[in-house]
């Protein structure tokens, strides 16, 4: 039978450098979407899916994560003297009880397979989620992770979420190359290729449920002697030759919020949803003179 997956790792180690300088100091999947961080998103996907072992790669300025999944006892003493019970679950149920955090250090940012390569020993031989937090996914139709978990659990074979992008865009992004026009299984993904040489138009994007098969082709130490940049779309490419891999078309909307356009979109289409926030947002447009 197929093993459950249980752990979902979060790489939450690189730079962040397009949004310096807030991330100096600060990390990018802190970036709050009005009042809740972006790393709060991604883990309550984890979570709906049926993840119960949070692990996150970490590096150095990156402390908020762990104090933000973790209690503050006097946060919650101070609450309870004003009688704000309600906030105080607020912050109580960011991490439910059955969930267990666990965080380790990426020692350089050598790329997101070289992320996943440091979680190996805390996965083992388990399948497990990969998501991105800056990937934030508002899904029509409940949690994308929880259905790319549900076929995993079927065939044992490992999913990606892919989205259509702009044909120029596609030089960003780890690109599929589909078996057939059914889509479905794929025959090939290539790492940022050239817009005249990608295979489609169908990107990989942040949520993965991977095979610990993977771990064969992310070795760890060679890419830290040598310094070069490990990425996980190499790995699924040589993982290929000997197993399965689906791309689930992406069901619901994609923010990239690792890019400041994106970001904004993310936030101002979040408010829209809210009606207070929708109005002072309606009537700050008002107010805003056209250049
Ligand atoms: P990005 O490439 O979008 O993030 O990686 P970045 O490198 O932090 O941002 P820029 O490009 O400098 O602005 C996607 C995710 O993978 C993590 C990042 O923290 C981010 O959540 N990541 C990336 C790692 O954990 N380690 C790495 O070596 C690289």
């Amino acid at each position: 039978m197929t093993q459950a997956v249980k752990k979902a790792v979060f790489p939450v180690a690189g730079y962040g450098t397009r949004f310096l300088p807030v991330t100096k100091a600060y990390p990018k999947e802190m970036l709050p979407i009005i009042d809740k961080p972006l790393i709060q998103f991604a883990a309550e996907e984890a979570i709906s899916a049926g993840c119960t072992e949070l692990i996150f790669v970490t590096s150095h300025a990156k402390k908020a994560i762990e104090d933000h999944f973790d209690r503050n006892i006097a946060l919650e003493q101070h609450l309870l003297q004003r009688h704000e019970f309600g906030l105080v679950k607020t912050i109580n149920d960011i991490t439910p009880a059955n969930v267990t955090c666990v965080y380790i250090r990426q020692p350089q940012q050598l790329g997101l397979g070289n992320a996943v390569a440091c979680a190996r020993n805390l996965i083992k031989d388990e399948p497990f989620a990969v998501i991105l937090a800056d990937d934030l996914i508002r899904s029509n139709n409940g949690c994308c992770l929880a259905d790319m978990v549900a076929h995993y659990q079927q065939t044992g074979h490992s999913v990606l979420a892919v989205e259509q992008v702009a044909k120029e865009d596609v030089s960003n992004y780890g690109v599929v190359e589909y078996e057939d026009t059914a889509k479905g299984y794929i025959k090939n993904i290539v790492e940022k290729p050239e817009v005249e040489n990608a295979p489609s138009n169908y990107a990989a994007v942040g949520r993965y449920v991977l095979s610990p098969k993977v771990f064969e082709f992310l070795d760890q130490q060679v890419e830290i002697e040598s310094g070069k940049e490990q990425q996980l779309t190499d790995a699924l490419a040589k993982l290929l030759a000997t197993d399965k891999i689906f791309a689930m078309e992406l069901n619901g909307l994609r923010y990239d919020c690792g890019k400041k356009t994106g970001y904004l979109k993310a936030i101002i289409d979040c408010a829209m949803q809210e009606p207070a926030y929708r109005e002072v947002i309606l009537s700050a447009m008002e107010n805003t003179p056209c250049t």
